[in-house]
C-alpha cells in the first residue's frame, strides 16, 4: 500500500506547527492567561513546554517514524506488540471527540466571521452578551456551522499528504502569521496598552498557585497536540533526514509565539478599553467584540474584527486536518480500504459526535455526569486521555522500546544530535512520567 509522504522539509514544520498552533493558542492560552493571573502563568507554560513538551513531542515522533504507518501499527511496532496498537487506538479516538467539540468552537467562529462581515456584532456590550447566548443556544445555526467545518476539513484531509495538507499548511501557516502581527501592532499602539502589556511580562508571583501550575501542563498538552498520536502519524510522513530534536525544537517556538502574540493581541485592547480579561472561554466571542469597538475606528474596528476572526477559523482549520487525518489513516490501512472511504469514516461519527456537542450548548439538554456533552467531551479528552497518552508513550519509548531503535531514530543514525541524547532519554524516563502522573493525579482528585 502506497503511503505519503511529506514533500519538503519546511512542508514538515509547517503541517506539524499547523497542527499544534490552533484555538489552543488564540482562544485557550489567554482566556487561561486572563484567568490566572498574566504572567505568572505564561512562565510556568513555557517551563512546561520547555521541560515536557520537547521531550513528549520526540517521543511520539520516534513512534510514529520508526512504524511508518498509521498510530495504530506504529504503536505496536515500536512495543514489539500487538498489544501496543491499544494505544494507537486510544489516541485516535481521544483525537476523534476533539475534532467533533473542536469543530463546533471552531464553526462559532465561522459564524462570527460572518457576522463581521455583515455588521451584526456591532452594539454594546449588553447587546454582544445576549447575541452569544442566543446563537450558541440556537439548534439549527450552530450546527450547520460545524458540519460546514468538518466538511471543510474532510475536503482537504481526502486530498492526500502533500496535495492536501502539506499544501493547505504552506498557505493557511504564513497567512496566519501575517494576519496576527497586523492586529497585534495596531492593538499595541492604543492608549493605555502598556498595562496589558505588563500583565503579560510582569510576573506576580503571589499568583502561582498549584492549580497555576497544574493549568499551565494541561495547556502545554492540548497546544502542543501532544497525547493524541497526532504527531506521531504526522511523524510517520517524515523522512530518514528529518532532524527530530530540531524540528521540535522549530515546531515548539512557533507554537509558543503564536500564543504570546496571541497574548499581545488581545490584552493590550482588552486593558485599553478597560475590560477585564477574566471572563472565561467566552473571552473571544463576548469580550473582544466589544473591545475591537470600543478601541478603535468605526471601520478599522470594523476590519479587525473580520481579520481576526478569519485568523481563528485558518488556525482552527489546520488543527483539525491533523485530527482528521489520526483515523483517516488508521481506518484506510487497517481496514484495508481506500483512503478518501477511511476519510468519510471519520467524517461521519465527528459529525455525530459534533452535532451531540453543538445541540448541547443550550438548544437540547444532553448531559453527562452533569456537564454538557460539549464540556464533558472537553474534560474527557484534555483532563484524561491526553495525559494518560502520553504518559504510556513515555513508558514505552523509555522503558520499554529497543534502546537502539530509539538511539537510532534520535541521532537518525548517529549523524545528528547525538550530544543530546543522554538529557532527553533522562527526561523520557524520570521526569515527564512523573510530572504527567502528579497532573493526572491531581486532576481525578487524588492530590
Ligand atoms: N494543538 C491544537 C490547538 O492548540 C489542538 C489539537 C489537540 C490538535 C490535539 C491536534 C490534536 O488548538
Amino acid at each position: 500500500m502506497e503511503r505519503g509522504n511529506f514533500g519538503t522539509k519546511i512542508g514538515v514544520i509547517l503541517a506539524t506547527a499547523g497542527s499544534a498552533v490552533g484555538l489552543g493558542n488564540i482562544w485557550r492560552f489567554p482566556y487561561m492567561t486572563g484567568q490566572d493571573g498574566g504572567a505568572a502563568f505564561i512562565i510556568v507554560y513555557l517551563v512546561c513546554v520547555l521541560l515536557l513538551g520537547i521531550p513528549g513531542m520526540i517521543a511520539e515522533f520516534i513512534v510514529g517514524r520508526h512504524g511508518a504507518a498509521n498510530a495504530a501499527t506504529a504503536y505496536a511496532r515500536m512495543g514489539g506488540k500487538r498489544s501496543w496498537a491499544a494505544l494507537g487506538f486510544v489516541g485516535a479516538l481521544t483525537s476523534l471527540i476533539i475534532l467533533g467539540f473542536y469543530s463546533v468552537i471552531a464553526g462559532w467562529c465561522l459564524q462570527y466571521l460572518f457576522a463581521s462581515i455583515m455588521g451584526n456584532l456591532s452594539g454594546d456590550a449588553a447587546y454582544v452578551n445576549a447575541y452569544f447566548t442566543k446563537f450558541s443556544s440556537n439548534p439549527v445555526e450552530p450546527l450547520l456551522w460545524t458540519l460546514v467545518f468538518i466538511v471543510l476539513t474532510h475536503l482537504v484531509v481526502v486530498r492526500g499528504v502533500r496535495k492536501g495538507i502539506e499544501k493547505m499548511s504552506n498557505i493557511l501557516m504564513p497567512t496566519l502569521f501575517i494576519l496576527l502581527l497586523v492586529i497585534v501592532v495596531v492593538s499595541c499602539c492604543l492608549p493605555d496598552a502598556g498595562k496589558g502589556i505588563s500583565f503579560l511580562f510582569k510576573p506576580d508571583f503571589s499568583k502561582v498557585t498549584k492549580s497555576v501550575f497544574l493549568d499551565g501542563l494541561g495547556q502545554a498538552f492540548f497546544s502542543l497536540s501532544l497525547g493524541t498520536a497526532c504527531l506521531c502519524t504526522y511523524a510517520s510522513y517524515f523522512t530518514r533526514q528529518t532532524n527530530l530534536l530540531k524540528s521540535s525544537a522549530q515546531i515548539v517556538s512557533i507554537d509558543t509565539l503564536v500564543a504570546i502574540l496571541a497574548g499581545l493581541m488581545i490584552f493590550p485592547a482588552a486593558f485599553s478599553v478597560g475590560v477585564n480579561p477574566d471572563s472565561g472561554p467566552q473571552l473571544i466571542f463576548i469580550t473582544l467584540p466589544n473591545v475591537f469597538q470600543q478601541a478603535f475606528s468605526p471601520v478599522l474596528g470594523y476590519i479587525i474584527g473580520i481579520l481576526f476572526y478569519a485568523l481563528l477559523a485558518l488556525a482552527a482549520l489546520t488543527s483539525t486536518i491533523s485530527m482528521h487525518e489520526i483515523g483517516t489513516s488508521l481506518f484506510f490501512e487497517e481496514l484495508h480500504i481506500s483512503r478518501s472511504k477511511g476519510a468519510v469514516i471519520e467524517t461521519l461519527i465527528a459529525v455525530v459526535i459534533g452535532m451531540l456537542c453543538s445541540l448541547s450548548c443550550g438548544a437540547v439538554d444532553i448531559t453527562v455526569f452533569g456537564k454538557s456533552f460539549l464540556n464533558f467531551c472537553d474534560f474527557l479528552t484534555s483532563n484524561i486521555l491526553l495525559p494518560l497518552g502520553s504518559f504510556f508513550t513515555c513508558i514505552l519509548v523509555g522503558w520499554i522500546a529497543p534502546r537502539k531503535i530509539v538511539k537510532d531514530e534520535f541521532t537518525n543514525w548517529g549523524t545528528v544530535s547525538q550530544g543530546f541524547y543522554g538529557i532527553w532519554l533522562f527526561f523520557i524516563r524520570f521526569i515527564s512520567p512523573v510530572c504527567i502522573a502528579v497532573v493526572f493525579l491531581h486532576q481525578m482528585g487524588v492530590l
